[in-house]
């Protein structure tokens, strides 16, 4: 049978920093059946804190790769060296799971699918923002008909403290908010609607860190007529609902990260005009005078239920496709996703539209 042994598979991660640490508190949950061993990371104070906590230290990528008792490797890096170590992970023969942006080019994510394959490898992305409540919330809502047919989904990630130092400041290695959350925002939507991407648009602002897109706005139009509206902002004091989507038969808009929100549904479209003019307090208009509160009905949307702590999926679903299931965040997602970005960097680039087929 497929996915059901008990086995206990062991981790080695390479770039022990933010993200890895939250791997290593995730898995000391004993939620799933992955235990870290050891970590190697180019900074000393990294190694010496994976010491004190209780793991390995390799003193180096080889040494981490030679040892036979790893089965799987997290690549935690900086997103520039993703693709060079991940080839080194699956040339030494391990299962590999690489953070995001999986890679900053299509080419280089094309080159890693060919040595896993070539190799018999499994190789997943940690796109583990698909179970964010928030998130779960909106395609709840959508699928359960409550807004009709959605024609505009707006999804935003506000933030008014900047961005953190270091290399998501820095061009070349992979920096900016578009590489670093909008790659999730893209992968939610692309996730939920699997038609393809036929026009991609994209204005970028680097307000206080010239390099890199501390701010973007991104336009995705899908196949069926479907809109998504993706913003991601480090300067932004007054926030946006996290969604507000459209529909025919309703608007919702959801709170962000706990994943609470509403949907206002009109009880009759309401649309039967007179020939007066309304007076409102900003002067006569009759599209958009005030609608009579009796006319719609507003839902509340509560917080999801049954959902798994984040990367416990990620990491269930990786020792599954080991075991012989199917993988769920698949490569070939990921490229599309990387693809939509190489479309939005041209676009912001040019100034226009991109036609694509993704
Ligand atoms: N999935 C998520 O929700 C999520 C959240 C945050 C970050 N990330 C991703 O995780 C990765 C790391 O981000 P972070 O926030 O942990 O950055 P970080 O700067 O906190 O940590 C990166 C670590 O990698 C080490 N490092 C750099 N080059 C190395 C190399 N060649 N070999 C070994 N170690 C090396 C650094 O010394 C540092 O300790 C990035 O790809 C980022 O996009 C994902």
């Amino acid at each position: 049978m497929v996915g059901v042994s008990e086995k206990i598979y062991t981790l080695g991660i390479i770039g022990y920093g933010g993200m890895a640490g939250n791997h290593r508190k995730q898995l000391e949950k004993k939620n799933v059946r992955v235990r870290l061993k050891g970590v190697y990371d180019i900074k000393e104070e990294r190694r010496v804190a994976a010491v004190e906590q209780g793991y390995i230290a390799y003193g180096s990528v080889d040494a981490l790769l030679a040892d036979e008792e790893i089965d799987i490797v997290l690549v935690a890096t900086p997103n520039d060296s993703h693709k060079a170590l991940a080839l080194r992970v699956l040339d030494a023969g391990k299962h590999l799971l690489c953070e995001k942006p999986v890679t900053m080019t299509a080419e280089e994510l094309i080159e890693i699918m060919a040595k896993a394959k070539e190799k018999g490898l499994i190789f997943t992305v940690d796109q583990n923002r698909r179970v964010n409540r928030d998130f779960i919330t909106m395609c709840r809502a959508i699928e359960g008909g409550l807004i009709g047919k959605p024609y505009v989904i707006e999804s935003r990630v506000e933030g008014s403290r900047g961005m953190p130092e270091g290399w998501r400041t820095s061009k070349a290695q992979g920096g900016g908010m578009l590489f670093d959350w909008g790659v999730h925002l893209i992968d939610q939507i692309m996730y939920f609607c699997k038609e393809k991407v036929t026009d991609v648009y994209c204005k970028m602002f680097s307000v206080y860190y010239p390099e890199v897109d501390d701010n973007f706005r991104l336009t995705l139009t899908f196949e069926g007529g479907l809109v998504a509206h993706i913003e991601v902002s480090t300067n932004n004091f007054i926030k946006h609902p996290r969604f507000y989507v459209l529909g025919t038969e309703g608007t919702m808009v959801v709170d962000e990260w706990v994943g609470t929100g509403k949907v206002i549904q009109p009880l009759s479209r309401d649309d039967k005009w007179g020939v007066e003019i309304a007076q409102n307090k900003v002067g006569p208009s009759k599209t958009m005078a005030p609608r009579d509160p009796s006319t719609v009905r507003e839902i509340t949307l509560s917080e999801p239920e049954g959902i798994e702590d984040n990367l416990d999926p990620t990491y269930r679903q990786l020792v599954d496709a080991i075991e012989g299931a199917p993988l769920k965040i698949l490569p070939e997602q990921a490229l599309r996703v990387v693809r939509v970005m190489e479309a939005a960097f041209q676009s912001a680039e040019s100034g226009e539209a991109v036609k694509v087929c993704i």
